[in-house]
């Protein structure tokens, strides 16, 4: 069979991650995905940086949408990130080509995913983005097929690994916030702008793709209720000891019916009490855990390493390799056009909630 041709716009921690899997685990990838995968060209800010990587084999193009263009590339991945912007424009521009799209940008999906799932319909083009969600873990792929069958009843969990890894650390530690945020961001865990992981916007971002997915809801970002981490104190970590919890950043979605049977969505992203003895209190460092619970599978765990440069080239590579196999997908688990617009819920009389 043909090779599968690839281009890598953004050649940061993911995208040298990328590289580096593809090169180590070649023929393993040749095998499974029934053809070799080959990088032909990549683009990034500065041509000159070093990345731990061996560029020159690979066409280097200055204006990163111009890998959409060329008559090498079958599959365009972005690994730059930016809601809007080049990663936007790239996306747009690989699309409208008619190729596949691999994408590792959550912000990006969370507000524009509706509209470019709808071009990569009109298309018949593959849009992927296991690496969106969760880092490592196939959790996009474990709801969109492997919970099919159910009827959700409740999505939720631990969606930033920089939220975990600096909550957990201040827990073992006693160490001060700052400097733990500061290791997470020298590992690789953080946003370029790291405001977006502790306030809570990165973890929403990816809720409301969960939520679209597992739910057959229009995503629906700006709805989610996000309070994030700052205001999280030592001395409160100590308090929630002495009582038995943990503190977690706990994203969570619902679908509850208003009084004339209409589903409304509750999204909501907050530092939550967790019973030591719950399965989320022993999720430590930069991993993530999602409950998801089915009226059929009952409550399913899906836990793993939610950042970093390997687990996150690990779903890149998965989803490239799907493409390879032709296995191209609806993006939300269904047509763009049945996803349902369904009201914020506004959960004012309900108890708040402890895990
Ligand atoms: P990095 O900041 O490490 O890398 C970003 C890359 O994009 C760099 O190579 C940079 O170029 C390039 N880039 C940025 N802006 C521009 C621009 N305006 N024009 C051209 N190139 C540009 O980010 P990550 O690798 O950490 O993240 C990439 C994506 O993956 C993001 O969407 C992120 O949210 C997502 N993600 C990250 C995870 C992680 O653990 N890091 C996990 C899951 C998802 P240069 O190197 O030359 O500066
Ligand atoms: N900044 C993100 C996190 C990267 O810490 O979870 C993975 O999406």
């Amino acid at each position: 069979a043909e090779p599968l041709r690839i281009a890598l716009a953004g050649l940061g921690t993911v995208g040298a991650g990328v590289i580096r899997l593809i090169e180590t685990n070649a023929r393993l990838i040749s095998a499974r995905a029934g053809r070799d995968i080959v990088i032909t060209a990549v683009s990034a800010r500065d041509r000159t940086k070093d990345r731990g990587v061996d560029l020159a084999p690979y066409a280097w193009e200055d204006d990163m949408t111009a890998l959409a263009k060329r008559d090498d590339v079958d599959v365009v991945v972005e690994l730059v990130g930016g809601s809007d912007g080049p990663a936007l424009a790239l996306a747009r521009s690989a699309l409208d080509a008619g190729k596949a799209l691999v994408t590792a940008n959550k912000a990006m999906i969370a507000h524009h995913g509706i509209a470019l799932a709808e071009m990569a319909e009109a298309k018949e083009a593959a849009l992927k983005f296991e690496a969106a969600v969760a880092g490592g873990i196939p959790v996009v792929k474990g709801l969109r097929e492997g919970t099919s069958a159910n009827a959700l009843e409740r999505i939720y969990g631990i969606l930033n690994g920089t939220c975990n890894y600096i909550l957990s650390t201040m827990e073992d530690t006693g160490a001060d916030f700052g400097e733990v945020l500061a290791d997470a961001q020298r590992l690789g865990y953080a946003e370029a702008d790291p405001t977006f992981d502790i306030e809570g916007i990165d973890a929403a971002h990816k809720l409301a793709i969960l939520a679209a997915i597992g739910f057959g809801a229009r995503i629906d970002f700006e709805s989610v209720r996000t309070t994030g981490i700052t205001r999280v104190k030592a001395a409160d970590i100590a308090q929630a000891e002495a009582l038995g919890f943990v503190i977690r950043l706990i994203a969570m979605t619902d679908v509850e019916e208003d009084a004339n049977g209409a589903p409304q969505l509750l999204q909501r992203v907050r530092p939550c009490l967790v019973s030591k003895d719950h399965p989320l209190a022993s999720v430590d460092g930069p991993t993530n855990a999602v409950v998801a619970e089915g009226n059929f599978s009952g409550r399913l765990l899906f836990q793993g390493a939610g950042a970093g440069d390997g687990p996150t080239a690990s779903a890149v590579v998965a989803d490239i390799i799907d493409i390879a196999r032709d296995e191209v997908g609806a993006p939300f688990s269904i047509p763009v056009a049945q996803l349902v617009a369904m009201a914020p819920h506004e959960p004012g009389h309900r108890m708040e909630r402890t895990y």
